[in-house]
């Protein structure tokens, strides 16, 4: 089973990249199932319907959002619909939309769970209870599982990834927008890597514009966050390759911009 993911959509720029490069990456590496998560694809809060409809139409799976899920009103409806968007199962039961669901590939059917963390995030429920939770349904259905792990620090994430290794097929870390060089498939045959890294703005500071940010940061003042509809982009994501038991057998980083204009490392 072949798994492509493709990090945090931030604004126009990764859109279009998302756009211009998803067709390729889908011929090299013929994936049965892709992944995106789209939590900053509306100029970097939250995704709209129209967004996830072109994502539908580019031929993405499912998407995976996090702690800006909530930053469009207008997909609240769209979230409790029957639709291929999850958002971080954790939140509390009342906020809308669900945190599992299924991709059906071939004969089979992959399990895509979607948790975020809590340090220096949000208070929300214990994301690893809440896996504990919804692994014991998954496995009733399907030996593959992906995590989407939306959270803030390496070590919350390292620990998700060990708790959850032998019992899921990859947790990917995804928030910090900036790609970590750690994928590798732990002793249990869980694939992990800490962070896949954003898709956006190169040029900026984690997809934002700079100048703003510098600002905020010499001057401690609070400063609107400007994203650009235009520069370079780059892309990052991970593809994963699963036995027929959903261990990994492979995991591979993929980034794309202009100090690294080749796919795959
Ligand atoms: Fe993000
Ligand atoms: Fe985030």
């Amino acid at each position: 089973m072949r798994l492509l993911f493709i990090g945090d959509i931030v604004g126009a720029i990764g859109r279009d990249m998302l756009e211009t490069y998803l067709p390729q990456l889908k011929s090299q590496y013929r994936p049965n199932v892709t992944i995106v998560n789209g939590e900053n694809a509306a100029h970097g809060r939250g995704i709209t319907e129209k967004i996830y409809k072109s994502m539908m139409t580019q031929g993405v799976d499912m998407v995976t959002l996090g702690n800006h899920t909530y930053g469009q009103r207008e997909v609240y409806d769209l979230l409790d619909q029957d639709i291929k968007m999850i958002r971080p199962a954790n939140y509390p039961a009342e906020a809308p939309g669900v945190g599992m669901k299924m991709v059906r590939f071939n004969q089979d059917k992959l399990a895509v769970i979607n948790l975020q963390g809590r340090a220096f995030m949000p208070a929300i429920d214990c994301p690893f209870k809440k896996a504990d939770e919804l692994i014991a349904e998954a496995r009733k259905e399907t030996p593959y599982i992906f995590v989407d792990f939306h959270a803030e620090t390496t070590s919350e994430k390292g620990a998700m990834g060990y708790y959850l290794d032998g019992r899921v097929s990859a947790v990917v870390g995804t928030h910090t927008h900036i790609q970590t060089a750690d994928e590798r498939v732990l002793p249990g045959g869980t694939g992990f890597i800490t962070d896949v890294g954003m898709t956006g703005h190169y040029d900026g500071i984690l997809g934002i514009n700079k100048d703003e940010v510098i600002h905020r940061f010499l001057t401690a003042l609070p400063v609107k966050h400007v994203l650009h509809d235009t520069g370079r982009g780059m892309l990052s994501g991970v593809f994963i390759e699963l036995d027929k038991t959903g261990r990994t057998k492979k995991i591979e980083r993929i980034l794309i911009n202009d100090d690294h204009p080749f796919i795959g490392h």
